[in-house]
């Protein structure tokens, strides 16, 4: 005891001490620190160095722990702040501790309380369309549900920092799918671990018990992820989603034995009256149910010996699909997705799905055929580098707005990125975009069935100027200067093509540096669709990036291309979504000029559409 107060005492006497802006920063000559404030500001400002060491940071309010947070605190350079939300303890004594960060530290000299958080919104690679975090990394969108005409999208996020780290769950609703409000954070990390990905459901019949007033309880079910293992949890939102208060009897769902346990997907199966999810666990999907959302019984297993298996099964969802337009008396089957990393055929993630059927308790596969050894066919949702963790949203609404609930519409979305390089992109003060919402289809290709997957209609409201070209014969080179006057790189262009005798049919978008995509069809032998980006622009952060990915497609005399591109972004769409690829580029200016070419033949461009989204 002798021993410890000494300590004590020679380390406090070896504490340095300096005052700035209220903020008393103390460091000891271990290399720790400590700052002490009274919280009369909103925020207080850290300073990011973004490939830093990751420092913890543990906040404490009237020496009660609040939490830990994981930020790679400035220690050479500040690359950009992020700012740590006081508000609910105004007027208290707060103390950070921050072992390992040294008086020397160049953030100690920077950080600072205020009740502003300035950063560049608009810069450059930051989409004009598509989702993105206010500010901070994203990953996976996240329980997605439709409620009072409201679209909610959660997401994978760090609040402190642009790289992946803090899971949390950020929230952004939408009445169109198109222009997002961002809500506070929903689901912070807690004791129990950070928060992964999950789902969210309406609970219409109160089954879970937690509704109190008029609205309908939405209930969100995730993964808990610690040290220990991963674990499934619980919350609930009496209130349209604006708050939320995590089960007290979490969590809801343990294995013993699995480490990779998660990402729960959560739905009402009408037949059974239960719910019903599916969870990701190691290269299965396994199947639970349950009367009341709360106990959980195990019902099956898929997966062996089925589809790609070169990597980790992650972010499943099963569902029900008619055939478009419900055409087909016999046209509903169920589809259950899930996404892999690493083993995309592009390499790295990648999403892949089945056809079958569910009865409740067994998903029965029916595409792809089962193959003896793992490692088989798959089904790719998208033939793209960057579409990952698609998973569709809860109750949706038909387009008009009538009615809500399952089987109406499916609509989905995916991570605009690949694991592969997420971490890298030259992007500053946020990470990632989302695709824009997709509406899944079945469609039949002779004698089977496959998942289509295309932009939804509302997208088309956010056309302005069109630029309309008819008649273009292409028989070696065509090319056309200008797609737009001040392009500012978020357009779209559709494009009619009747091909004559050409063996390759492709284009190329061109901006005024030489950096370009080549798009192109190739018909003789392997039939595919290509999209090249090697040289696309920036390209070198990442060893994986420069790739070349490819989709098989049919020889047909017309073919409908559509591209979306948004700065950062091309996603390109064939037919009624029968394809779609979705990558990245980084282009040092917009692309501004297309240049078709033709080989071994010629082909026709009957209408090409630009539009300015
Ligand atoms: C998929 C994933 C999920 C997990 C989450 C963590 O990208 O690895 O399996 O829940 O990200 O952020």
């Amino acid at each position: 005891m002798k021993k410890l107060i000494i300590s004590c005492i020679i380390s406090i006497f070896l504490m340095s001490c300096n005052v700035k802006q209220d903020i008393r920063i103390l460091t000891n000559e271990n290399g720790n620190t400590s700052l002490q404030f009274k919280t009369s500001q909103r925020y207080l400002l850290l300073p990011v160095e973004d490939t830093g060491d990751e420092l913890k940071t543990e906040l404490f309010v009237g020496n009660q722990f609040v939490g830990s947070y994981i930020i790679r605190l400035a220690k050479n350079k500040i690359d950009y702040w992020v700012p740590l939300d006081l508000s609910e303890w105004q007027g208290k004594n707060v103390r950070i501790d921050i072992p390992g960060l040294n008086e020397s530290a160049v953030c100690l000299k920077e950080i600072k309380l205020s009740n502003k958080f300035d950063f560049d919104s608009n810069e450059k690679y930051r989409p004009a369309y598509h989702f993105t975090p206010p500010y901070g990394w994203m990953n996976d969108p996240n329980g997605m549900v439709y409620y009072a005409g409201e679209y909610h999208l959660f997401y994978q996020y760090n609040p402190y920092g642009t790289r992946w780290q803090n899971m949390s769950w950020g929230h952004a609703i939408s009445t169109d799918l198109v222009h997002w409000e961002h809500l506070p954070v929903a689901l912070s990390p807690d004791s129990l671990g950070a928060i992964f990905s999950g789902s969210c459901v309406v609970d219409e019949n109160n089954t879970a018990r937690f509704q109190t007033g008029n609205e309908k309880t939405l209930l969100a079910f995730f993964t808990h992820s610690e040290r220990k293992g991963q674990f499934q949890s619980l919350a609930y939102s009496n209130d349209k989603g604006r708050t939320w208060t995590k089960y007290e009897n979490n969590p809801i769902l343990q294995h013993t034995t699995a480490k990779d346990f998660r990402d729960p997907k959560v739905f009402w199966h009408e037949p059974s009256g239960k719910w019903m999810m599916v969870l990701a666990v190691g290269q299965v999907i396994e199947i639970y149910s349950s009367p009341n959302a709360k106990e959980w019984t195990y019902e099956s297993n898929f997966g062996e010996g089925y589809g790609a298996h070169e990597g980790v099964w992650e972010c499943p969802d099963l569902f029900e699909l008619k055939m478009e337009n419900g055409k087909l008396k016999m046209g509903k089957k169920w589809v259950l997705i899930v996404n892999i990393n690493p083993g995309g055929p592009m390499g790295g993630s990648a999403t892949q799905y089945f056809i079958g059927d569910f009865d409740g308790k067994t998903f029965k596969c029916e595409a792809p055929s089962p193959v003896e050894r793992t490692g088989g066919e798959a089904l790719w949702l998208d033939f793209g580098k960057d579409h990952y963790a698609m998973v569709s949203w809860a109750n949706t609404p038909l387009p008009c707005g009538e009615g809500s609930g399952e089987g109406l519409r499916r609509l989905a979305i995916a991570w605009m990125s690949n694991w592969e390089y997420a971490n890298d992109v030259p992007t500053h003060y946020f990470r990632s975009a989302m695709t824009v919402p997709r509406e899944l289809n079945l469609i039949k290709k002779g004698n089977e069935y496959i998942v289509s997957n295309y932009p939804v209609k509302e997208i088309e409201n956010l056309r302005k100027e069109t630029n309309t070209i008819e008649n273009i014969f292409v028989e070696n080179d065509y090319s056309i200067d200008k797609l737009l006057d001040n392009n500012q790189g978020a357009y779209e262009l559709v494009m009619d093509i009747e091909n004559q005798s050409a063996e390759i049919i492709g284009f190329k978008l061109f901006n005024d540096l030489g950096e370009f995509v080549d798009l192109f069809i190739s018909l003789p032998e392997k039939k595919c669709y290509v999209m090249d980006r090697k040289s696309s622009g920036k390209i070198d952060f990442s060893d994986h990036f420069a790739t070349v990915t490819s989709a098989p497609i049919e020889a047909k005399k017309a073919y409908r291309l559509r591209l979306l591109i948004d700065k950062a972004s091309i996603e390109c769409f064939e037919g009624d979504g029968e394809i779609s690829m979705t990558n990245l580029v980084f282009p040092s200016e917009p692309y501004n000029r297309i240049g078709f070419y033709a080989k071994g033949g010629g082909f026709t461009v009957k209408k090409l559409a630009i539009y300015r989204l």
